[in-house]
């Protein structure tokens, strides 16, 4: 699939009715978000064929894409129900049904669905927009970060504040990752929620690639 195709088609995923501000439910643009993935695909060939968790799915948009570029398996996490009815809905829209496993988790805490996966070393990729704890719940993305290079064989894919850089690529080392910043993006945030004064707000974000040292 072509990238201008696939951009296409993650543009068309429907994103939050009702946005919950304590969970930072953003969406990932069908820009950003097919970039990442032709990337992750297309440079470091970690999506065809690979199993692929997608941690805080949202609406899933990085799922369904990844489903298009013939991951084997995507096992999608989000703590918010309604978010995860808005991605079931996506998904059987997108007719990827066969692949995207949808799981209710919250990631801050043990599950018995993420210890099995970790177990078996069953996960070959994370990809992820986590929430980046601004609003609330400080070190979130970093608590994101490190469960998904515990749980991960082959490479993590994330997007994180680049006024965080330095400390994003120290935790990921002291966990024995090689980290590469890939991007350096312009985070465009449309006016989601009522505390938001202007209409669009541009926030600098890296996409960063880490890969365990196993
Ligand atoms: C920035 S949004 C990204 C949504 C989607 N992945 C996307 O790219 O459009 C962060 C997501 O993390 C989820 N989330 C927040 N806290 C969580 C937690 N403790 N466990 C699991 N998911 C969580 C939110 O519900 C939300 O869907």
């Amino acid at each position: 699939m072509k990238l201008k195709e696939l951009q296409s088609y993650l543009q068309q995923v429907e994103g939050f009715d009702d946005p919950k501000v304590h969970l930072e439910q953003y969406v990932t643009s069908g820009h950003i978000a097919s970039h990442m993935l032709y990337t992750m695909s297309q440079t470091f060939d970690d999506i065809a064929n690979n199993i692929v968790a997608d941690f805080g799915c949202g609406c899933g948009v990085l799922s369904i894409g990844s489903a298009m570029l013939d991951a084997g398996q995507v096992f999608s996490f989000d703590v918010d129900s309604d978010a995860l009815e808005i991605c079931q809905s996506n998904v059987d829209d997108f007719d990827v049904t066969s692949t995207v496993e949808l799981i209710s988790c919250d990631l801050m805490q043990s599950s018995t669905m993420l210890d099995y996966l970790t177990e078996r070393r069953y996960i070959d990729t994370v990809v992820m927009n986590p929430p980046f704890g601004t609003k609330n719940n400080k070190g979130i993305d970093m608590y994101f970060l490190q469960k998904a290079i515990s749980i991960a064989n082959n490479a993590v894919y994330s997007l994180h504040k680049t006024s965080t850089r330095s400390h994003v690529i120290k935790k990921a080392e002291e966990m024995n990752c090689t980290v590469e910043v890939l991007a350096e993006l312009r985070y465009d945030l449309p006016k989601t929620y009522k505390f938001h004064k202007k209409q669009s707000l541009d926030v600098q974000v890296d996409f960063i690639r880490c890969q365990p040292n196993r």
